[in-house]
């Protein structure tokens, strides 16, 4: 959140500019005492892989105390660490061991919700008249229905885990707004005794060392309430059924930069350092991002935008997959680079613990598994922006064979699975088709050696290995100049040590080329030419040449000579605009012409 005096003549970036983050999902990351399940001395004895890998950044997922009915976003107490991943001795000595090798550590904060076992919602059930009832948004049945009746609920909305967003509470006859599980109800942002408890916590961790906030949901935290308080139904989902929309009414709301100013006041003004605040926001828009992250006038550092992991998805959502398109994917960052070119900053993501892996989803996990998790990572990392690398990413790990329903973990996959049977979908198609977008890809172990389980633990895991673990792992990979491991590295000492990446301008090139994705990034005193075939095809680069001389108004053949910095195919090397061979990715650099 500050910028350090510029130390040469480019132009000032964030410090965040010029680092990587790395996302863990304690759970799946590494075991230490063979219980089945990742922890905190796990994620310590691993910190060397991120210290080699060059990050500068760490965010865990929750470790906080749950009864894990979302793995962990549905929080008892803020203040504790779950005893599954360790103790608050545990935690600190992370912070110490990250902090010794330069790297930041970033807590989860989830805070639209708690758990229904939080003592603030225990206390806030016992009555309509206790004194938290109005921490979170309660409900009197739908008018002219009796609590239970069918319809009852005060709105239509779908939860994002199936069924109703409403759950009764028998003993006091209202329901309460849970947007996800029944076990994760909203906290009601209104009250601000709710905005100063959190403010009060998240002080308690930056004071016990940790660096800043990766915030879970936060722009559904301002509800988009009518003036008598009540929240209208939504319109239908297309794909039929009871339930409506209520995504407008809850996303991005009125009172969302408001209640991120206050929390950057009250829990940031005065602290010496450099702290890193993200904000996930499913459904921001590119305007709406710009005035969230703007240096200024903004109240968080970037936000995590939704639009190209989206692009896959039907109208029916996730589970209504679509084929990928290069050109959609190109008009997307293509807007996001640009809005973002003056003002605000760009997260880039391809995996999180909510996606599945991208070397299944756009790359070619197969003949040419390497060959495209390296073109992928390239194509991101170079962005404007900073890059975040999900566990396992960095080595290209894949998504996961489904064969049964019990193959399925996660909340949102087997309450879908649930639904829709009993609607009447047929089992095994069900099992097939939500493979390829589950959340589950992302949630088997880490897979860091060829041994048992990957390494990951040495009891019996929580959740699936991938049975390729035994061939693609961490210790196959270290060594070896031409694997997806060594490629992130590079890539993020280019980012570190080339200002270009940092703080150069964009220009996407060979916009409707419809397998090359090209662009320029250029400061005053360097160009980088970006070219990466999306393919498994040799691609000519008559069109991309084309493209550098048309968008650029430039001579193709000026990129001749240009040093070659990074490319992912290491025998035969190709410089220049040479043909691409199948997923070849390749970094061009030269002074600056004009
Ligand atoms: C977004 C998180 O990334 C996801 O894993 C979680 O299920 C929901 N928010 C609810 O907290």
């Amino acid at each position: 959140m500050s910028t350090p005096p510029s130390p040469s003549s480019e132009p000032q970036t964030p410090w965040f500019a010029s680092t990587v983050v790395y996302q863990v999902y304690p759970r799946s990351f590494a075991d230490s005492d063979g219980d089945g399940v990742g922890d905190l001395p796990g994620i310590t004895s691993r910190l060397d892989h991120l210290a080699d890998l060059g990050v500068g950044v760490v965010w865990l997922s929750p470790v906080y105390a749950s009864p894990q009915d979302d793995n962990g976003y549905d929080i008892s107490d803020y203040r504790a660490v779950d005893p599954s991943f360790g103790t608050l001795a545990d935690m600190d000595a992370l912070i110490a061991a990250a902090h010794e090798r330069g790297i930041k550590v970033v807590m989860d904060l989830v805070v639209n919700h708690t758990s229904d076992e939080h003592p603030w919602f225990v206390e806030s059930t016992a009555s309509k008249d206790s004194p938290k009832r109005d921490w979170y948004v309660w409900r009197p049945p739908r008018e002219g229905f009796s609590a239970g009746d069918p319809g009852a609920e005060p709105t239509n909305w779908r939860s994002a885990f199936s069924g109703s967003t409403w759950q009764l509470d028998e003993r006091t006859g209202e329901y309460y707004l849970h947007l996800f599980s029944r076990k994760q109800p909203d906290l009601n942002w209104e009250n601000p005794e709710v905005r100063a408890a959190v403010a009060d916590m998240m002080r308690w961790w930056l004071d016990r060392g940790v660096d800043g906030f990766r915030m879970d949901v936060i722009n559904f935290i301002s509800k988009r309430y009518d003036a008598d308080g009540s929240l209208p139904d939504g319109a239908p989902w297309p794909d039929g059924g009871l339930w409506g929309d209520g995504g407008p009414f809850f996303m991005t709301g009125p009172r969302l930069h408001e209640y991120l100013a206050e929390l950057r006041r009250e829990v940031f003004a005065g602290r010496e350092g450099q702290f890193l605040t993200v904000g996930e926001m499913p459904g921001i828009t590119v305007e709406a991002a710009v005035e969230l992250t703007d240096a200024g006038t903004g109240v968080l550092d970037m936000v995590f935008q939704f639009e190209h992991v989206n692009l896959d998805h039907g109208p029916g959502g996730k589970w209504d997959p679509q084929p990928f398109s290069l050109l959609d994917l190109k008009a997307s960052f293509g807007r996001w680079q640009a809005g973002m070119a003056e003002r605000g900053w760009n997260s880039l993501y391809w995996d999180n613990h909510d996606q599945p892996r991208i070397v299944s989803r756009w790359g070619d996990d197969g003949r040419w598994w390497r060959e495209s998790a390296t073109a992928l990572a390239t194509l991101l990392h170079l962005h404007r922006g900073t890059p975040y690398v999900y566990q396992g990413e960095e080595i290209g790990m894949t998504n996961l064979p489904f064969a049964a329903p019990e193959d399925y973990s996660d909340i949102e996959a087997v309450n879908h699975y649930r639904q829709a049977v009993a609607a009447g979908a047929d089992p095994q198609a069900l099992v097939a088709s939500m493979a390829r977008l589950t959340r589950d890809n992302a949630r088997s172990g880490m897979q860091w050696d060829g041994g048992p389980n990957g390494g990951f633990t040495t009891g019996e895991p929580w959740y699936r290995v991938n049975p390729n673990a035994s061939w693609l792992n961490v210790e196959a990979q270290r060594d070896d100049p031409a694997s997806v491991l060594s490629h992130h590295k590079a890539l993020i000492a280019l980012r570190r040590d080339e200002p270009c990446v940092a703080a150069g301008d964009f220009t996407m090139l060979a916009a409707t080329h419809p397998h090359v994705y090209a662009y320029r990034r250029a400061t005053a005193a360097t160009e980088l030419l970006v070219l990466v075939a999306v393919s498994g095809e040799e691609q000519p680069l008559a069109a991309v040449a084309a493209a550098v001389a048309a968008d650029l108004g430039d001579d193709a053949a000026a990129w001749d000579g240009a040093e070659l910095v990074l490319g992912n195919w290491h025998d035969e090397v190709r410089s220049g605009l040479a043909p691409l061979r199948p997923w070849e990715a390749r970094v061009l650099r030269r002074p600056a012409t004009a």
